[in-house]
């Protein structure tokens, strides 16, 4: 299978899992949950998914193993994009190439929307079909990527230096919160369900932050260069909110050859350690960093 296809194939897995649990967690006939499903069925990369599922193959596991896991991180990103989106926070109106979440259905149903996603999550994980470590360590390592160690700290200190100047090495510790680690309980939940090694763990958790903050470098370049019908959300949103990025820091360039310094030494990193197995996830890298949308 090339790239291409494996990707797919992790789509195809990812999406008859995730239609499962829409029906078991989300189910019709409350405006909260149709406000979730409207959020979480709206496209999206599926970035987490797929490196949930690929971590999980590249230690010996398959990807169905690891395919609720994957479900459980897209659910907890989607809440991060609704509250994000609010007014409160960033105050953008599209999402995903549709009216955000609280533009279709009110800013109080939105909010319980994200703490639904939020919290069905962690029954996913609970109730996955896999063994009893795995799943403690998944939601382990879920919860601590979302939380104060990782993607809600990241938030704060995002809101917190919105009204300040901000210099290189705060701002990459914004990006390795906000973003990175919510990348890395990803590839940590895949590697759970394959009984990934400590030694593995630390090597994918590495590439995991690089990987985090290139994706994050990556999307503040494209609030200045790329366009609201390419990306889905609207662009700008950075400038309006008068945050400093890695585009405000170096120029787009700038930062787009940064990143590819990061990425460059991560994969490099990574193919040293697992070699041919770990092409899938090094293709995949160099597509992240590429990417229009
Ligand atoms: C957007 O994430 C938020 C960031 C951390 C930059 P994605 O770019 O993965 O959004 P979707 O899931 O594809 O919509
Ligand atoms: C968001 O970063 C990171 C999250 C935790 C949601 P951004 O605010 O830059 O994400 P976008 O550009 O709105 O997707
Ligand atoms: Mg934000
Ligand atoms: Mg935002
Ligand atoms: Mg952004």
């Amino acid at each position: 299978m090339n790239y291409r296809q494996r990707y797919d194939a992790y789509l195809q897995a990812f999406n008859e899992q995730l239609a499962a649990c829409c029906d078991t967690y989300l189910p019709l006939g409350s405006q909260v949950n149709e406000a979730a499903r409207y959020s979480l069925l709206a496209g999206g990369k599926r970035v987490r998914a797929v490196l949930c599922m690929a971590a999980c193959e590249l230690l010996g596991g398959s990807a169905d193993q690891a395919a609720r896991f994957a479900c459980a991180v897209e659910m907890l990103h989607c809440y991060s994009l609704i509250h994000d989106d609010l007014p409160c926070m960033d105050n953008d109106d599209f999402r995903r190439g549709k009216p955000s979440c609280h533009k279709a259905f009110g800013e109080a149903t939105a909010l319980l929307a994200g703490d639904l996603l939020l919290t069905e999550a962690f029954e996913v994980i609970a109730d996955a079909p896999v063994s009893e470590t795995a799943r403690v360590r998944a939601s382990a390592a879920l919860a601590h990527g979302a939380g104060s160690a990782g993607m809600v700290l990241g938030q704060e200190l995002d809101l917190r230096y919105e009204c300040q100047p901000v210099g290189e090495e705060t701002l990459r510790l914004v990006h390795r919160n906000k973003t990175g680690a919510l990348i890395n309980a990803a590839v940590q939940m895949g590697a759970s369900a394959a009984g990934g090694s400590k030694d593995d763990c630390s090597l994918l958790e590495q590439f995991a932050y690089d990987l985090g903050l290139v994706f994050q470098i990556v999307d503040d370049v494209l609030d200045v260069t790329s366009t609201s019908e390419e990306l889905g959300k609207p662009i700008g949103s950075d400038a309006e909110n008068n945050k400093t990025t890695f585009a405000t820091l170096h120029g787009p360039q700038g930062a787009m050859e940064l990143a590819q310094q990061i990425n460059a030494e991560a994969c490099g990193r990574l193919s040293r350690a697992y070699g041919e197995r770990s092409e899938f996830l090094t293709a995949l890298a160099e597509s992240l960093l590429c990417r229009r949308t």
